[in-house]
């Protein structure tokens, strides 16, 4: 695997790399952001991944400082999953100047959800991929829908400047108890790790009540909110959304998406279950 940290380097790499298969990360790898990679290699002929803790796509009082940095960790699982270049920039090289230009995705979307809780942080993400997607010029690139309105804000953004780049999301992939794989997991304390899975098991039984016909959604959100809240949890959000744009349902949807997003103790676990 060659590594770049400049967009001069990694921009030469690649003037003769075919087709490129994209994955940006933040780092701190674990199996999710690993079948990403994989899964990439079956979409073109060079797999490109980048490593970069954005900080445009934190809020103050965030966890943009204690965020892992575990570089050399992951290069090892990159080379270990036949990755053919990392991109990781410092700051100074993504950012020399202050990003004043800025990808401002649409309140209906950035404003939902995460974004309530978040504010600007879906700019900050839009932003940074809108000038990876520059440095890199990829074919396409892959998000996993453990981050589901990311993936959803990201497609769109692709979708409304036509830009030529397929988005390919990755599923969740989750430990033997149900918990979704993420970087945060392990700001968890032990006892917090064991309560950690009532997540995706409260999803689930959401899930089964809606394909068993219940549709008094606000009535299932506020069930999964006070079991949360029973056990300790403090949840921002539990709501059943369409799938398409993550809107409210209407009567003649059909396909949905049930995300939730709490902390237990500092650490904020987010977690989505397709319907
Ligand atoms: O999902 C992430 O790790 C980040 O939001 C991304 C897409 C790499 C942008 O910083």
């Amino acid at each position: 695997m060659r590594i770049h940290d400049t967009i001069a380097g990694v921009r030469a790499a690649l003037k003769t790399a075919g087709r490129i298969v994209f994955v940006p990360t933040m780092g701190n790898l674990h199996e999710g952001h690993i079948a990403l990679m994989r899964q990439a290699r079956q979409h073109g002929d060079c797999v490109v991944a980048s490593i970069f803790v954005n900080r445009l796509q934190f809020r103050p009082g965030e966890d943009f400082e204690k965020y892992p940095r575990t570089l050399d960790a992951d290069c090892k699982k990159l080379v270990a999953a036949d990755v053919d270049y990392l991109f990781a920039p410092d700051e100074t090289e993504l950012y020399p100047e202050p990003q004043r230009y800025v990808v401002e995705p649409p309140v209906e979307h950035a404003t939902i959800l995460e974004g309530e809780f978040r504010p600007g942080h879906f700019c900050g993400v839009a932003t940074v991929v809108m000038k990876l997607f520059g440095i890199i010029q990829p074919q396409a690139a892959l998000f996993g829908k453990k981050d589901y309105q990311q993936f959803m804000v990201l497609s769109a953004m692709v979708r409304e400047f036509a830009l030529p780049i397929d988005i390919i999301p990755g599923e969740t992939v989750r430990a033997a108890d149900g918990l979704a794989l993420s970087s945060r997991n392990g700001y968890l304390s032990a006892a917090e790790r064991a309560e950690a899975p009532r997540l995706q098991q409260i999803l689930s039984r959401m899930v089964a009540a809606v394909r068993a016909g219940q549709r008094d959604f606000p009535a299932l959100e506020a069930t999964a909110q006070t079991e949360l809240e029973v056990h300790g949890w403090a949840p921002d959000y539990v709501a059943v959304r369409r799938r398409l744009d993550l809107q409210f349902p209407a009567a003649d949807d059909t396909e949905f998406v049930v995300l939730a997003a709490a902390r237990l103790g500092t650490t904020r676990l987010i977690d989505n279950l397709e319907i």
